[in-house]
């Protein structure tokens, strides 16, 4: 039977700072019926598209990508925020609901023409999702989607990807 995986995600108010819903996934995760219903969700996005690899930004990108890419039986490729690549990368800066970074790929962690899946927990302003697309296409790779488990529909990041086709498992 499928769960209602609203019961699976905790709000935090005014974390990590002030005025700030912090919607937090680990009694997701910590659920081994619900992390996987919500995975079979994406992987089902996902093999519809032909995906042939799976990007996620660090941290909470690689625990919704890699159980994706492991189930579909492609490889899986971290952007990772600065100083944690020992390889040549390339780079794109963003805009955080509480902050500015950057993310890095390796320079060979998608190959041109390779069909992917972009993968994160949460899609808030949008700015990481940006980020990680733009790392991907600076490589030659083919966004053929976007999957979220959560959106937060009042900060329009959406907006930022309305050219791609996007799943999203919960809104906010
Ligand atoms: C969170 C979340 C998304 C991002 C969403 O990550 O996991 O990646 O913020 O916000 P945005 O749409 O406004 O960019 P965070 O940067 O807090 O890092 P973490 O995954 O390492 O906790
Ligand atoms: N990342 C950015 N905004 C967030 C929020 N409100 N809850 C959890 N993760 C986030």
């Amino acid at each position: 039977m499928a769960l209602d995986l609203t019961k699976y995600v905790s709000s935090i108010q005014d974390y990590p700072e002030k005025g700030i819903i912090f919607r937090d996934i680990s009694p997701l995760m910590a659920d081994g019926e619900a992390y996987k219903q919500a995975t079979a969700q994406i992987v089902q996005f996902a093999r519809d598209k032909g995906v042939q690899m799976i990007v996620g930004p660090e941290a909470r990108g690689f625990i919704v990508g890699c159980p994706v890419a492991y189930e579909l039986g492609v490889g899986f490729a971290p952007a990772r925020k600065k100083g944690k690549l020992p390889r040549e990368t390339v780079k794109a800066t963003y805009t955080l609901e509480y902050g500015t970074a950057e993310l890095y790929m390796h320079k060979d962690a998608v190959k041109p023409g390779q069909h992917v899946l972009v993968t994160d927990d949460l899609l808030a302003t949008g700015g990481t999702i940006g980020a990680t697309i733009d790392l991907v296409e600076q490589l030659g790779g083919i966004v053929v989607g976007c999957a979220f488990i959560i959106e937060l529909d009042e900060l329009k990041g959406h907006e930022k990807i309305k050219d791609y086709d996007v799943l999203t498992l919960m809104h906010y």
